[in-house]
Parts: structure tokens; sequence; C-alpha cells
């Protein structure tokens, strides 16, 4: 019953939500992450969020989260950054990232908001070709 109140309402967000535990592995994936990404939330779940990013990311993201548990340096948690994405198909695209950290008898998980930019870029792009 609360289960599925709760996936009603994150099936109204429109920004794209993702959950991960502090190795990486996704939790929950959004409806709105589920349309950016093209995977379903059964092809993702339990899977390391590295899946979600072209290299150098893929490779090392599994490192910037131990590096962030171990010092507690802030890189992009309460900063936010704009990064490259890559969807089922291959296809690379920008994307605003801000990341939350919620900590749960003992563990901690990290909420990531996910903002797609690919309309944002072409508009920039078409504006320089009128000028
Ligand atoms: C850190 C890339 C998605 C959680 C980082 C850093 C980069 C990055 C570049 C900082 C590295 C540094 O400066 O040392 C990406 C890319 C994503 C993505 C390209 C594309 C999908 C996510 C998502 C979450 C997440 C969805 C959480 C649900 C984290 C955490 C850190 C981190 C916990 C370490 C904390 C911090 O640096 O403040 N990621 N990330 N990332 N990312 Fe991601």
């Amino acid at each position: 019953q609360r289960e599925q109140h709760l996936r009603s309402i994150l099936a109204t967000i429109p920004d794209a939500m993702i959950v991960i535990d502090e190795r990486g592995n996704i939790i929950l994936f959004s409806t709105a992450a589920q349309k950016l990404f093209g995977y379903t939330e059964d092809e993702v779940a339990g899977r390391n969020v590295a899946m979600l990013m072209p290299s150098p990311d893929h490779e090392r993201h599994d490192e910037y989260i131990r590096h962030y548990c171990e010092t507690g340096e802030r890189r992009i948690i309460g900063i936010g950054r704009v990064v490259t994405g890559r969807r089922k198909d291959g296809s690379n695209f920008p994307l605003e990232l801000s990341v939350g950290e919620t900590r749960t008898d003992g563990h901690r998980i990290f909420t990531g908001f996910i903002r797609d930019l690919t309309e944002h870029r072409q508009h920039e792009l078409r504006v320089k070709e009128l000028q």
C-alpha cells in the first residue's frame, strides 16, 4: 500500500531520480529515468550506476564514491555538475546532476537528480547560428 503510494508519487516527478547504495548499485530508478536512459527498472536494478555513463567516469565512478566515503570530501554532493550520460542505445547526452546523501541505520544511500540538457544545448547552438 505504502510502497504503491510512493511509486505513484515517483512516477509523477518530471526529473529523473536514481537512488544507489554505497557500492554504487541501483536501488531505485524513477519513471522519468527509465524514459531518459531507455532502460526499464528491472534492467538496472542491482547493477552499478556506472552503466549510465561513458568513459572515463565509467571506469572511475566506484573510486569517486569510495573517495567520498573515506574522506567526506564533496565534489558533487551539494554542488551539482554538468556531466555526460549514456543511454541504452549507446548515445551520449549532457545532463545536470545533483546528488544528496541520506543515512539509514548504519548504511548510506545517495539520491541523484538528473536534468536532461539536450534541448538546452540545441537551443544554445541555434542561438549561435542566428547571431
Ligand atoms: C561523484 C560522474 C551519476 C553518485 C561523481 C563525480 C563525477 C561523477 C565526475 C566526481 C568526481 C570527482 O570530481 O572526483 C557521474 C556521471 C553520472 C553520475 C557522469 C551520469 C549518470 C550519479 C548518480 C549518483 C551518483 C545517479 C547517485 C544516485 C555520486 C557520488 C559521488 C559521485 C555519491 C561522490 C560524492 C561527491 O563527489 O560529492 N560522479 N555521476 N552519480 N557521484 Fe556520480
